[in-house]
């Protein structure tokens, strides 16, 4: 049986544990020049410490406007791949593995001026109109994402992770409420996602997993339900996509359908339902920051991997204290300076 401190495999990418840092902007670049500082290096290393497996950098721009701000990590320029690098080094070190978030932000990016989307439609009444794409500025883009994936290897990171979910770029064509193009990529919603993935697929290595995060659900008026979402992920399943992180919504106003309860494990059941329906490994993310559920979605073999979020930002050792609580700390988990902090061991 599966456990919550069992390694897990997937192509190459090996982690001791099934715990996960899911993207989390830090909104804390100072120059506004994208390269992460001394803020990053200390918060995702700390979660290395802290006894995370996998850590995923936040949503980081594939190019200057497609940051939700301009306080955003970025990978538009081979200027940026050392600062990368001193990270995935030192998280290596902490034996963690990392990924990047490589994303657009579409028409939600707030400085861009104006932002880019599949459509002129703004996001809401207090956003900036977006201008809709060029063929050219498609192609453009989707070189962007696969120099990002090129920057992000050679960076040392262990994957990628394409954010294709929260009404962001990727979302945003293969939503058809913000697609209404009458182009080939209006016609085929899913064609945009599915060029990205195969561009990135292009710069990594063969045995170098993909993972993709989606929106399984939309939450504004007629938005897509799980079987559409479904659909889409075959899609990018087949383009190259090796495992997904089912979060929802994120696409605009709440519809009259309400939103996500955003009780404990409120997303799980979207993660099962795409695992099951592709027979594809997943990561689960929403409030999970219970150690009992966390343990008992990974043991009931629901999931393969939890990630815990805003738990991990109120505890960098959130994984070490999960371990401590779910049976006792082994010992060779703990960095040794930290020894005598541990109570509980194996
Ligand atoms: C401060 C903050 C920043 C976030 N930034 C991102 C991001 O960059 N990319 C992303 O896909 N999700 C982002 N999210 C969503 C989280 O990855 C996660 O899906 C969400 O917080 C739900 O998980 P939790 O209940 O464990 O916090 C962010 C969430 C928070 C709280």
């Amino acid at each position: 049986m599966p456990d919550l401190f069992a390694p897990y495999e997937l192509k190459a990418l090996s982690l001791k544990n099934r715990i996960v840092m899911p993207p989390m902007c830090q909104y804390a670049v100072v120059k506004q020049d994208g390269t992460p500082n001394d803020w990053h290096f200390v918060h995702y290393v700390s979660r290395a410490i802290g006894g995370t497996g996998f850590i995923i950098v936040e949503m980081t721009g594939i190019h200057p406007d497609g940051r939700i701000s301009n306080q955003d990590t970025g990978i538009w320029s081979d200027e940026q791949i050392e600062a990368y690098r001193r990270l995935t080094e030192a998280v290596h070190v902490h034996g963690a593995k990392i990924a990047v978030q490589l994303g657009h932000a579409g028409r939600k990016a707030l400085d861009a001026d104006p932002p880019v989307a599949p459509s002129a439609i703004s996001f809401d009444a207090n956003s900036k109109t977006p201008q809709a794409l060029t063929r050219e500025g498609i192609v453009e883009l989707i070189a962007a994402y696969r120099e990002g994936a090129r920057r992000a290897v050679d960076a040392g990171f262990d994957t990628v992770e394409l954010h294709g979910a929260h009404g962001y770029l990727i979302h945003q064509f293969h939503s058809p409420l913000t697609n209404v193009r009458d182009d080939e990529y209006g016609a085929d919603p899913m064609l945009f996602g599915e060029q990205v993935t195969r561009a990135v697929r292009e710069v990594l290595p063969a045995e170098m997993p993909l993972i993709m995060r989606v929106s399984a659900k939309e939450y504004v008026e007629g938005g897509y339900d799980e079987t559409y979402a479904l659909e889409f992920c075959r899609r990018y399943k087949a383009a190259g996509v090796d495992m997904f992180h089912v979060s929802s919504g994120g696409e605009g106003p709440i519809g009259s359908n309400g939103g996500p309860n955003a009780g404990p494990a409120y997303q799980v059941d979207l993660a099962e339902y795409i695992r099951s329906g592709l027979q594809i490994p997943v990561i689960a993310v929403g409030r999970l920051e219970s150690y009992e559920e966390a343990q008992s979605i990974v043991t009931e073999e629901k999931v393969e991997l939890v990630a815990v979020g805003r738990g991990m930002l109120s505890d960098p050792y959130w994984a070490l204290h999960a371990e401590e609580a779910l049976g006792g700390v082994d010992k060779a988990n703990v960095p040794k300076p930290y020894e005598r902090g541990v109570w509980k061991r194996k």
